[in-house]
Parts: structure tokens; sequence; C-alpha cells
């Protein structure tokens, strides 16, 4: 029998101990979780390195993931308390990210699963963000919706069932995460955008009306006109030497950034008759986002689950939590899979 054979064929556990691996971008990160209980997660960043560059060096992430992943995966099964064999499954993230990057993590897991002989299970790292709020509340049953907001990533997703979703609205063009460091870059801030913008927005006023920047209709979300307004007010005052205020920039810029995020996640639970709304990916692990979802939830009635900032951003605490649900669904890879830098998300509509 191939090593396939045995694994897909062992007995499903109720509670599978499950191993998580994550290297897509600059975090080489492990995790292990019980069923639906998170036992350990370990996140080495190096993120520090990138920030001397202003973004995340391919090449450099790689080598860091080289040297980081067997000490990630190390701590994590340690932490957990729990021996390799007694192991049921590892999930690793295959794409979407940097290939280099990605193929460091997943070649640590092909080794780890064929090892131990147990199933190989390839996530989806945007499909990993959104199960991050499986964890945050174990109670959380689909139907609900999803508001995704990352670094690659915006969406409002009507999460029907584990593995059936349906997309009401996504990005035009940039990224809700890719706009906040688009807009650190023009304010002189530091890599990541996002951290940097929200320290900086806290010193200042939203006083900067800001066109409104989704042009499309229903969910849909459209940030580069909000990215232009920015470099145009920055530029303009700049040019013609007024001074002006970069933390009410910063402020003005976050509270258009987000208040269209927490408007159109109420606004689709209450087209679907959802009780409850779930977030994840980096943006949400924004204070003021995570504030503005708690007061309009709460204004409709509707129940809020929100992953642990930590568990917003690249972890392999929501990786495990995806592999669960795979796991559950009894979707297994082989050995051939491969690493892929782009995976859409997927069209408007049902997946
Ligand atoms: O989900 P993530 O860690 O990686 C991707 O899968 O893309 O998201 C990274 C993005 C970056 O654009 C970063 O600037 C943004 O999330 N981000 C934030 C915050 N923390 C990270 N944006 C706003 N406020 C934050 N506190
Ligand atoms: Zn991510």
């Amino acid at each position: 029998m191939t090593y396939e054979e045995r694994a897909k064929n062992r007995p499903l556990k109720e509670e599978p101990l499950i191993l998580g691996i994550e290297s897509s971008c600059d975090e080489t990160a492990a995790a292990v979780i019980r069923g639906r209980k998170l036992l350990s997660s370990i996140i080495l960043s190096s993120a520090a390195e990138q920030a001397k560059y202003g973004g995340v060096v391919p090449e450099i992430a790689s080598r860091a993931h080289t040297e980081a992943i067997g000490e990630a995966v190390g701590r994590a099964v340690a932490e957990a308390g729990v021996s390799p064999a007694a192991l049921d499954a590892v999930a690793v993230t295959y794409g979407a990210g940097l290939l280099g990057a990605l193929l460091v993590g997943l070649s640590f897991a092909k080794a780890y699963a064929f090892a131990l002989g147990i199933p190989l299970i390839g996530v989806n790292h945007i499909r990993g963000h959104m199960a991050a709020a499986y964890l945050a509340d174990d109670t959380l049953e689909p139907p609900f919706i999803t508001l995704l907001a990352s670094g690659g990533h915006t969406a409002v997703i009507y999460t029907k069932n584990y593995t059936d979703f349906e997309i009401m609205g996504s990005t035009r063009d940039d990224a809700a995460g890719e706009a906040f460091d688009k807009a650190a870059r023009v304010l002189g801030l530091s890599y990541p955008g996002g951290p940097s913008i929200e320290k900086l927005a806290r010193e200042g006023e939203p006083s900067v009306a800001f066109p409104k920047m989704f042009s499309g209709n229903g969910y849909d979300f459209s940030y580069s006109g909000l990215k232009t307004a920015v470099i145009n007010y920055c530029h303009q005052r700049e040019q013609k030497g007024e001074p002006y205020s970069r933390a009410d920039v910063a402020a003005s810029f976050q509270s258009a950034a987000c208040g269209v995020l927490a408007e159109r996640a109420v606004a689709a639970a209450k087209e679907k008759g959802c009780k409850t709304v779930a977030a994840g990916g980096g943006v949400i692990a924004n204070g003021y986002l995570r504030a503005l979802l708690q007061e309009k939830c709460a204004a409709a009635g509707l129940k809020l689950v929100l992953p642990e900032k930590k568990y917003c951003t690249d972890n392999a605490a929501m990786i495990a939590a995806e592999g669960l649900v795979q796991y559950r669904a009894g979707n297994f890879s082989d050995l051939s899979l491969n690493a892929c830098a782009h995976i859409p998300l997927g069209k408007k509509g049902k997946q």
C-alpha cells in the first residue's frame, strides 16, 4: 500500500489532533489543535528584517523560513504536550503566497506527514483566515457572514456551511490591507503599514473628508480611489508648502477604510437573515475596526466573532482550523501537491 492509501484509509477521529504549518509570507508558524481547541501556536517572524527594505523580500523570507521551520514545529508540538506520533494530520498552506516561502512549509509538512504515515491536508491561506473564527468561538456554526480583510483580499462572504460559500462582494482593485500599506508609505510610516497607521491615527482626528471609495453596487469594494485621494491630499499640500497633520490623515483614512467594511458586513447579515458576523485577516487586527464592528453589530442585534489579534494576522492556528474542516470533509492531499502563488478567491456568487 502506498503512503497515500494508508494515510487516507486511517479511520477518522471525532476530535483529531492536527498540526498546522504556515509559511506563505514572512511568518514561519506552527500550531496544534485538538478538535476546535487550540493547544499551541508559535509564530516566528522575519518582519523586523523585512522592515529595512520597506516590504517583504521573497529571498529573505524563504531563507528565514528554512532556518525557523524546524524550531517552529518542534516548539508547537512540545508546547501542545503531545508526541508527534499522536498527531492525526498535518495541514499546511499551499497557496496563495510567495512560491519559495510556501515551498519551505509544504516540503516540511510532506516529510512530516510521510514519516508519521498520517494525512497531508493542503490549505488555502484565505480559507485559513476565514476559519480562524472557529477557534475563537467553538460554538460558531454556519450559516454566518464572514468579513475577510487581509493584505490581498477584501470580501463579504456568506458562509453557508463549512465548505460552501457565496462571495457577496469583493475588492475590485486594492485590498484593504494593501490600501493601509500604500497610505502608510505616503505618510512615511514603517512596514507593515496597518499597525503604523493605527498607531499614528490615535494622535489625530478624522477631520479630512476623503471620498467614499466604493464605486460598485452591492457589496463590492474599491480602495484605489481612497488611496489616490490620500496621495493627492499629501502631495498637494507638500507642493504648496502648506502644513498638514499626518495624524489627521491617518485617522481619516482609517475611518473611511474601516467604515465601509463594517457597514457592508452588517448589511450582508441583514440581507441573508444571518444572526452572526465572523471576521478574519490582518486588517481585522485593527483596534478601530474591531470597536466599530462591535458597535455596529450590537446595534443590529448581531453576534460578532472576532479572533484575537494574533490570530487575525498570519498564524498557523487558522491553518490547522481549516485543516480540521477539510479533515471532517475527508479532503486529503497527495504528496504531489504543489505550491500555488495565486489562488483566486472565487467569482462573485456560488463557490
Ligand atoms: O492577513 P495578513 O496578515 O496577510 C495576508 O494574508 O495578506 O494581512 C496583512 C495585512 C497588511 O496589509 C497589514 O498592513 C494589515 O494586514 N494589517 C493591518 C493591521 N495589522 C495588519 N491593517 C490595519 N490595522 C492593523 N492593525
Ligand atoms: Zn494572511
